[in-house]
C-alpha cells in the first residue's frame, strides 16, 4: 500500500476531534469527507473550522486563497455513503462501544476492500471494537491529542488482528503529516494516558496527606519540575470530570492496581459541580472577583513534591517499557509531545540517575507499605546492571 495525496481520507464524527483532524488531513493537500449523524453538528464544525482558518490569515500565517482551498478539499455530510471512495477512515464519535460498533457494522457495507479503518478511542481497547468487523486485520487505533492540528503526536495502536501491512501504511501516512507516530500495545490508557496518571493521581494523593496546597504543588511542578502547568490547573482546564472518568478507567482496567487508584478528593469535586474551569470552579476558583491561592514557596517543600511526583512518573514510564507497551524512545516522545513535558521521563531518569529514582521509590515503599509505591523491575534490573534507558 502506498501512501499518496490523492487518497481521499474519511473522518466520522465533526466535534472537537473529527474537525481537528480533518483540518489536518486537507491541510496535507488531501480530499476530505467528514460526515456527522447531526446536520447542527456539521454546520458548528464548518463554522468553527472557518473561524479558526480565519484566525491565520489574520496573524499572516496563511493566506484567504489557502485556507479556502482547505475548506474546498472538506466535503462536510450527513450521508455515510459519501465515505465509498475512501482510503482511510478515522473515526471519531462519541465514546460509547456500542456507538463505534454499529457505525462501523454501518460503515463496512459501503466501502472499498482496500480501505483502513481506524478509531481515535482514548479508553475502549481496540480489540473490542475490532469484533464486529468480517476483516479485523484493516482495523486499528489511530490516537490524536487535542488540539489536533497542534499536538504532534498520533499514537497508533495495532490490535490483535491489525495487519502489519495496515500499521506501516497507516504510520507512513500521518508521518506525511508532520506528525510523530509513536506504536503503542492495546492495553489500557496505550502510552500517555497511562504514563501520565501520577502527574494528577500523585499530586492528589500529597494534596490529601496535607503536605502541601495545590497551589504549592503547581507551583513545584512548574517552577522546579519545568512543566507548563502544574497538575491541579490541567486537571481544572481538562475538566475534573473527564480526567476522573479516565482515571477510574485506567484503574478498573488495570484490574484495580493501587498504582492507578483514583482519588475522593476529586471525586467529591465532580459529584458537586465543580468540573473546573468551565463550571467557574474546581480545584481554584475562576469566577469574578475570585482570589487566586498563593503558593508557598518554600524549596525544600518544593523538591519533596516534585521528586515524589517525577519519580511516580518514571516509574510508570519504565513499566511501560517493561511491560513492552512501546519503546523507551516512543515512550518519552509520547511524553513530549502528547502531553508537553519539558523532558522525556526516562531520558530524565537517566540524567538525574536511576539510583536516585530507585531510592526514591523504596524510601516511599518502605514508609507507606503499599503496593501504590512498588519500584518497577526494570528499574531495579538497570541499576543493578548499571545501564540507562538511553545508553
Ligand atoms: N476531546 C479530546 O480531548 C479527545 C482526545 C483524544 C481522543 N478523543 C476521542 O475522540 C472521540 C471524539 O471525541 P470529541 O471530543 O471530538 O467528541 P465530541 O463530543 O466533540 O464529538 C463527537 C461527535 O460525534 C458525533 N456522533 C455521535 N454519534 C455519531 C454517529 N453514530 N455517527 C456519526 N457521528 C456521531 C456527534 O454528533 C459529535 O459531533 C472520542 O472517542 C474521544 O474519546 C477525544
Amino acid at each position: 500500500m502506498k501512501t499518496d495525496r490523492t487518497e481521499i481520507i474519511g473522518v466520522i464524527g465533526a466535534g472537537t476531534m473529527g474537525t481537528g483532524i480533518a483540518q489536518i488531513a486537507a491541510s496535507h493537500n488531501h480530499s476530505v469527507i467528514l460526515y456527522d449523524i447531526s446536520e447542527t453538528q456539521i454546520n458548528q464544525s464548518k463554522d468553527s473550522l472557518s473561524k479558526i482558518l480565519m484566525r491565520q490569515v489574520e496573524k499572516k500565517r496563511m493566506s484567504e486563497q489557502e485556507i479556502n482551498s482547505i475548506l474546498e478539499r472538506i466535503k462536510f455530510t450527513t450521508n455515510l455513503a459519501d465515505c465509498t471512495d475512501c482510503k482511510l477512515i478515522i473515526e471519531a464519535i462519541v465514546e460509547d462501544l456500542t456507538a463505534k460498533k454499529e457505525l462501523f457494522q454501518k460503515l463496512e457495507t459501503y466501502i472499498s476492500d482496500t480501505c483502513v479503518l481506524s478509531s481515535n478511542t482514548s479508553s475502549l481497547s481496540i480489540a473490542s471494537i475490532s469484533s464486529v468487523f468480517d476483516s479485523p486485520e484493516r482495523f486499528l487505533g489511530m490516537h490524536f491529542f487535542n488540539p489536533a492540528p497542534l499536538m504532534k503526536l498520533v499514537e497508533i495502536i495495532p490490535g490483535i488482528s491489525t495487519s502489519n501491512e495496515v500499521t506501516q501504511f497507516t504510520r507512513q501516512l500521518i508521518d506525511s503529516w508532520d506528525k510523530t507516530t509513536v506504536i503503542a500495545k492495546d492495553t489500557p490508557g496505550f502510552i500517555v494516558n497511562r504514563v501520565a496518571r501520577p502527574f494528577y493521581g500523585e499530586a492528589l494523593r500529597i494534596y490529601e496527606e496535607g503536605i502541601a496546597e495545590p497551589a504549592t504543588i503547581d507551583w513545584a511542578m512548574k517552577e522546579i519540575g519545568g512543566f507548563r502547568m502544574g497538575p491541579f490547573e490541567l486537571m481544572d482546564l481538562i475538566g475534573n470530570d473527564v480526567n476522573y472518568k479516565v482515571t477510574e478507567s485506567v484503574f478498573k482496567e488495570f484490574y484495580y492496581d493501587p498504582r492507578f487508584k483514583p482519588s475522593f478528593t476529586q471525586k467529591r469535586l465532580v459529584e458537586a459541580g465543580r468540573l473546573g474551569k468551565k463550571s467557574g470552579i474546581g480545584f481554584y476558583d475562576y469566577r469574578e472577583g475570585a482570589e487566586t491561592p498563593k503558593p508557598i514557596t518554600d524549596k525544600e517543600l518544593g523538591d519533596k513534591v516534585f521528586n515524589r511526583i517525577l519519580a511516580m512518573l518514571i516509574n510508570e514510564a519504565a513499566d511501560a517499557v517493561f511491560m513492552n507497551i512501546a519503546t523507551a524512545k516512543e515512550v518519552d516522545q509520547a511524553m513530549v509531545y502528547g502531553v508537553n513535558y519539558p523532558k522525556g521521563l526516562l531520558a530524565w531518569a537517566d540524567e538525574i540517575g536511576l539510583s536516585y529514582v530507585l531510592d526514591t521509590m523504596s524510601a516511599l515503599q518502605v514508609e507507606y507499605r503499599e503496593d501504590r509505591y512498588r519500584p518497577n523491575p526494570l528499574l531495579k534490573r538497570m541499576v543493578r546492571n548499571g545501564v540507562l534507558f538511553h545508553g
